[in-house]
């Protein structure tokens, strides 16, 4: 399967962009959106959801484009919006199987199919209580579940691991994860060590614009042997601000530790593996 998104731009207002000239291609595996707020996350996944049109520009799924013939992508697409809403007075059992009958799915599979599902997000023992009881995370596996229902090829998941405890983090990876084989998995978050564990290609945003994209070991390559870390004084920050990039500064006692970036090794300073929150942070302050 082949997306690909050629120079899309959404324009909100006259002045506001959520888009601007966007390009990228994907092919199956998991690609991760990382994002400050407001970068395009949420508006690029629409758009290819087909929940939103481009101002201009073409996404070619297999060749075809879905801004013309948007039902292409829509038979085969999964989605968690950002702010999925659930209908409280239905329980988990019966909001899936108003999904499944809206995606024309029917019959005795689809019921086996929703136990499979409630039991991959851990929500067996809660599927008979109405959703509106339930926690922040539990309607989030809702909505994970919802988006698995008709063996989507495509899916799109927006912030899928807020409100996720690290157990259910680790078991949202799990089921994703065997799907990514023949399947287009995009996933957005700002937090980086939530794509770090799941994606395999990381594409970074800012202001509407792709500013990197590569497999992970790829994109921090790109900062080998320019991370470093020192311990200075507190009053001498300011100075120290003005001629480094600091990508984090932890304060102790009476002194600080930076880590910053920098083309050669400074005295006292210390050498560090580069990881892919340096690379974001690099990418998205410099
Ligand atoms: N419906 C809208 N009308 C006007 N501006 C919008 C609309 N939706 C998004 N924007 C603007 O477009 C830009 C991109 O927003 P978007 O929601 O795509 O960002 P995001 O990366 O998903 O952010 P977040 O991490 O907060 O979810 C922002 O500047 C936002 O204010
Ligand atoms: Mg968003």
């Amino acid at each position: 399967m082949k997306l690909e998104i050629k120079n899309i731009s959404k324009q909100y207002s006259k002045s506001k962009f959520g888009l601007q000239n966007f390009s990228i291609n994907i092919e199956n595996g998991i690609l991760g959106l990382l994002g400050p707020n407001g970068a395009g996350k949420s508006t690029l996944m629409k758009i290819i959801a087909t929940i939103s049109n481009p101002t201009s520009g073409q996404i070619l799924l297999n060749g075809v484009d879905i801004t013309k013939n948007p039902n292409r992508i829509r038979e085969i697409l999964g989605y968690l919006p950002q702010d999925f809403g659930v209908y409280p007075n239905l329980n988990a059992f019966e909001f899936l199987e108003y999904i499944g009958a809206m995606k024309g799915i029917g019959g005795p599979n689809l019921k086996t199919r929703i136990s499979q599902l409630l039991e991959g997000v851990n929500l067996m023992e809660a599927a008979k209580k109405p959703i509106g009881t339930y926690s922040g995370g539990m309607k989030q596996r809702v909505g994970i579940a919802q988006v698995l229902l008709n063996d989507p090829k495509i899916l799109i998941f927006d912030e899928p691991t807020v409100g996720l405890d690290p157990e259910e983090r680790v078991r949202f990876r799990n089921l994703i994860s065997d799907l990514a084989n023949d399947a287009i998995i995009i996933l957005s978050s700002h937090i980086v060590s939530d794509i770090e564990t799941i994606a395999d290609k990381v594409a970074i945003m800012q202001h509407g614009k792709l500013i990197s994209l590569g497999y992970q070991q790829e994109i921090i390559d790109t900062l080998k042997n320019k991370v470093f870390e020192i311990e200075i004084d507190n009053n001498d920050l300011n100075t120290f601000k003005v001629n480094h990039l600091i990508l984090n500064t932890i304060r102790k006692k009476d002194k600080i530790l930076i880590r910053f970036i920098a083309n050669e090794k400074l005295p006292d300073t210390m050498l560090c593996n580069a990881t892919l929150e340096d690379a974001y942070l690099y990418q998205t302050k410099k």
